[in-house]
């Protein structure tokens, strides 16, 4: 596994996962293909510019020359696909792009890919795909499909190519599930960033309906580290599920924040719940444990202590999002050379 061609790495995870990769694994390459959407940005990886193992171009999954060229002017020896719209409540607002980028995108990755003859492809998948489950129970590999929103809808149906692929052509996949992440780089659409960014500029924090609620989180380098021990371990046309085992109420986790911030809970606004709200998210991970060796590492308090200093001595990261001026780097850095 010496060269990586990895999607969507300009995004909250594929960044982390990319970092990660280039800090564990010395003589690894990474060619990192992102079309720098609203969550795309490439102010994530700026400390890894000057490193010649990492190599960014600007371009979208829908577009099959262009996928197909990027393969083609390498030797690359998997595909991790992380590239995605990523967010339940843009899905709802418009499903357009979902559509696009997770189903079609997903196919022209894996038609490229296996034109090209890679002998690994991993999929970045959810555990949204299993749907919701009641007070009782975990998602295994093998519980029904069944999404919620149009964002699980996508993704589902991109897991689904994934598995035809497998059936089909014998191509050699592997999908992976995980639960919410959190961490360094979270766009602040997402709970934790948002709750946080509002807390920080005394913001009222809007929890969807009673806030009852339960995520599984799991921080971030544990999800990069499950989806490595994929790349590298996993049985071609398995599907492998990561969780944090860190389940929580969304009130209980909002007090939390608005605790380890100093901030009153005075802040906490209930808002209307979110159409087709999932009630709870919990993973069985025994699987992974078992085949791959992988637990997860970090605990949920030292990786929302971690996550709360980052976004405090990153302030500047978040409000050059929110006013937008994040877009600008790419301009000032690359002035269109690589467009
Ligand atoms: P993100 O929204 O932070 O990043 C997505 C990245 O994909 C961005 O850099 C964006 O520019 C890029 N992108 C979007 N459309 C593209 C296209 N057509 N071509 C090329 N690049 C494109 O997402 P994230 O939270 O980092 O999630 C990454 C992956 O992990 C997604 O596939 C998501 O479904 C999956 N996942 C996320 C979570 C989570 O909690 N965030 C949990 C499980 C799985
Ligand atoms: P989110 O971070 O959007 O992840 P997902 O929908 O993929 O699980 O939301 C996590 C939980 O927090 C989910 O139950 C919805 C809830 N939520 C709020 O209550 N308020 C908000 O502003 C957001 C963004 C999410």
């Amino acid at each position: 596994m010496k060269t990586l061609l990895v999607t969507g790495g300009c995004g909250f995870i594929g960044s982390n996962f990319i970092r990660w990769q280039l800090a564990t694994y010395p003589d690894v390459e990474i060619v990192n293909v992102d079309k720098l959407t609203y969550a795309g940005n490439l102010e994530n990886l700026v400390d890894l510019e000057s490193d010649s193992r990492y190599q960014f171009l600007k371009g979208d999954i829908c577009d099959r020359a262009f996928i197909e060229q990027a393969l083609a002017e390498r030797p690359v020896d998997a595909v991790i696909n992380f590239a995605a719209e990523s967010h339940v409540d843009r899905s709802i607002l418009d499903s357009g792009p979902f559509v696009q980028t997770n189903i079609v995108g997903t196919q022209v990755l894996l038609d490229a890919s296996r034109q090209a003859g890679i002998s690994r492809y991993v999929q970045v998948s959810t555990d949204e795909v299993y749907g919701s489950l009641d007070k009782d129970g975990y998602f295994t590999e093998t519980t029904p499909l069944d999404p919620s929103s149009p964002y699980s809808a996508s993704k589902t149906a991109a897991d689904l190519l994934v598995q035809a692929y497998v059936r089909t052509h014998g191509f050699p996949a592997i999908t992976t599930r995980c639960s919410n992440n959190y961490g360094p780089y979270q766009f602040p659409e997402k709970l934790i960033p948002l709750f946080i960014a509002n807390a920080l500029q005394d913001q009222s924090l809007p929890v969807y309906g009673t806030g009852e609620n339960v995520r599984d989180w799991i921080f971030v380098t544990d999800h990069c580290r499950g989806i490595d021990a994929a790349l590298r371990q996993g049985k071609d046309g398995e599907v492998y599920n990561f969780g944090g085992h860190a389940e929580l109420q969304n009130i209980k986790l909002t007090k939390t924040l608005l605790d380890a911030l100093g901030k009153p809970h005075s802040l906490i606004r209930h808002v209307e719940d979110r159409a087709g709200h999932d009630f709870r998210y919990a993973i069985d991970t025994t699987k992974a444990e078992r085949e791959l060796g992988w637990q997860p590492a970090v605990s949920f308090e030292t990786g929302l202590q971690q996550t709360i200093d980052w976004y405090l001595a990153h302030r500047d990261w978040v409000e050059r999002i929110l006013s937008g001026a994040y877009r600008d780097y790419y301009d000032q850095q690359y002035g269109g050379r690589l467009a």
